[in-house]
């Protein structure tokens, strides 16, 4: 794994992506600039294609080499020249490099397109294509009912739906997971976790984020909380981080009761996945927890930066819109959120990903 960059380093580079491509949108015409919307969505299926076919795992078995797309295709039973014709695609997205001979190399975006548990992007990509993909052509319906899609198709509430579709919610935890692994890295250099001797994390899925930070605080503990079901489902990964013997899985729902003795309270990508109603319910149980202790929490999430400044977050907003069921906020939003449920806002540290490290002490 490469090494983290500086969080500033990052946010310089992201402003001059952002400013290139608005530069480049300006100088073409508006036709050819919008080209590029309907270019992204035939690039994400192309990678989706890959994902669920398992080729860059196959071309990585394959060795150092750069390896033929018809040898590929024999050894996945697919069409060689429909295999040769992806590929060449993903070459020109990133995904792969095309040599002569139709032979094919990973990227550093391919190899993380390939089934490594602690470092592969590919189930959130499975996960957006089997489900998502059939969800955000419903954004209309969403804009003109102001309901999820998950609402619109099936009458639940998401995680509600999500309880009943077992198939659909390991696919959302490993997707969960994934998506974790781009953020956790991040988080965990962001900050000094070993001041905290028993971290908890609430709603924290499998447990990526919470391995990585204790991996960072080896003299330090951690409460997992989720759904029953969904930390039952823990233990594989907790394992192969090497934190196992450091975390008590706790199963329960937040909106009842969080587990009460730690130091420091985390929640990554729960506060967006509700409105303000029910975040503070889950904020106020978190602030129970702590009862009169000097315990700190951290909301790691997305911020949505003032107008004219670009940020993930304000198409993260739109996914929570049709998936979630819940919105990205501002600073301010935050700070007015926390101020209700008897906390004060200390800060938004940024990490070398899109999250921000919300930070806020009881009051
Ligand atoms: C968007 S996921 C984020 C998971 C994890 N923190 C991460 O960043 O990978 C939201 C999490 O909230 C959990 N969740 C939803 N409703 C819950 C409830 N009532 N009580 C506890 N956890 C819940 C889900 O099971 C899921 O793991």
């Amino acid at each position: 794994m490469s090494p983290m960059p500086p969080p500033r380093l990052v946010a310089l580079s992201e402003r001059a992506r952002s400013g290139l491509s608005s530069l480049k949108r300006k100088m073409v015409p508006p036709n050819v600039a919008l080209l590029d919307f309907v270019g992204d969505l035939w690039g994400f299926h192309v990678a989706f294609a890959l994902a669920e076919l398992a080729v860059c795992d196959a071309i990585q078995a394959a060795g150092p080499e750069p390896a033929s797309s018809q040898r590929i295709a024999q050894e996945l039973s697919l069409d060689a020249d429909a295999l040769y014709r992806t590929l060449r695609g993903a070459a020109q997205l990133g995904l792969v490099e095309e040599h002569s001979g139709q032979r094919f190399s990973l990227t550093s975006l391919g190899r993380a397109m390939c089934k490594s548990p602690e470092a592969s992007f590919v189930d959130f990509i499975i996960f957006m294509g089997r489900y998502g993909a059939q969800n955000w052509p419903l954004l209309p319906e969403c804009i003109r009912t102001g309901k999820t899609a998950i609402e619109l198709s099936t009458g639940k509430q998401p995680f509600e739906w999500l309880t009943g579709e077992p198939e659909v919610a390991e696919c959302f935890n490993r997707a969960m997971t994934a998506v974790s692994n781009v953020a956790c890295e991040a988080i965990a250099a962001a900050h000094d976790f070993e001041r905290y001797a028993h971290i908890a994390d609430i709603g924290g899925g499998h447990g990526r984020l919470l391995g990585e930070l204790l991996k960072s605080a080896p003299n330090s503990r951690g409460t997992l909380f989720d759904l029953a079901k969904v930390v039952e489902g823990a233990g594989p990964l907790l394992e192969r981080l090497g934190v196992r013997s450091r975390v008590d899985t706790v199963g329960g729902s937040f909106f009842e009761a969080v587990p009460e003795g730690a130091d420091l309270y985390v929640s990554k990508a729960v506060i967006h996945d509700w409105q303000d109603g029910e975040a503070s319910q889950i904020l106020t149980n978190i602030r129970k927890a702590m009862g009169t202790r000097p315990c700190k929490l951290m909301l790691c999430e997305t911020v949505v930066t003032p107008p004219g400044k670009p940020h993930l977050a304000k198409l993260l907003d739109l996914e929570m819109l049709v998936h979630g069921g819940g919105r990205e906020r501002t600073e301010s939003e935050y700070a007015e959120l926390l101020r209700g449920v008897g906390f004060r806002l200390d800060g938004i540290e940024g990490t070398a990903g899109p999250v921000s490290l919300v930070l806020a002490s009881p009051v």
